[in-house]
């Protein structure tokens, strides 16, 4: 697969950058410490969520969809967390969902049927029958993440 890199750099906490990779968005999301521990206080009900699997690349795919497994590792002196790297395509039709906090879960929102994602891009609610997928995704330095 080709790769690409993507300067996060100006990517502040509570914020996100769309970049395309294989010609479909990438959304790449810096979050805050309070949308991390909303996050994962979802975690221990994780297993009666719509779509129990982690849905990452990067890892082992048989994975629970905890917080900790939909996220990639952090760069140095960040904790973890910080940053969720995931498709920008609804898993039920493939729209382009909304961000930002939109949605009854605070994460994302696929308008087209009425999908809503939660801060770790777990499906919640709503026609879509996955969590949005991860792309293998990985810190290269302290400000590149290389998708692919
Ligand atoms: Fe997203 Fe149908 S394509 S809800």
């Amino acid at each position: 697969l080709a790769s690409i890199r993507v300067d996060v750099t100006d990517v502040a906490p509570g914020t996100q950058l769309t970049v395309l990779w294989q010609g479909k968005p990438v959304f790449i999301r810096h979050r805050t410490g309070e949308e991390i521990q909303s996050a994962q206080s979802e975690d221990d009900i994780v297993e009666t969520m719509p779509d129990p699997d982690a849905r990452n690349e990067n890892i082992n795919a048989a994975s629970l969809a905890t917080d900790e497994n939909r996220t990639i590792p952090s760069p140095e002196g960040e904790g973890a967390g910080a940053w969720i790297v995931q498709m920008g395509v609804c898993t039920h039709l493939g729209c382009v969902p909304l961000g930002d906090g939109a949605g009854d879960f605070g994460g994302w929102f696929c308008p087209c049927h009425g999908s809503h994602y939660d801060l770790s891009g777990r499906i919640r609610k709503g026609p879509a029958p996955r969590n949005l997928d991860i792309p293998p995704a990985t810190f290269v330095d302290g400000t590149t993440i290389e998708l692919g």
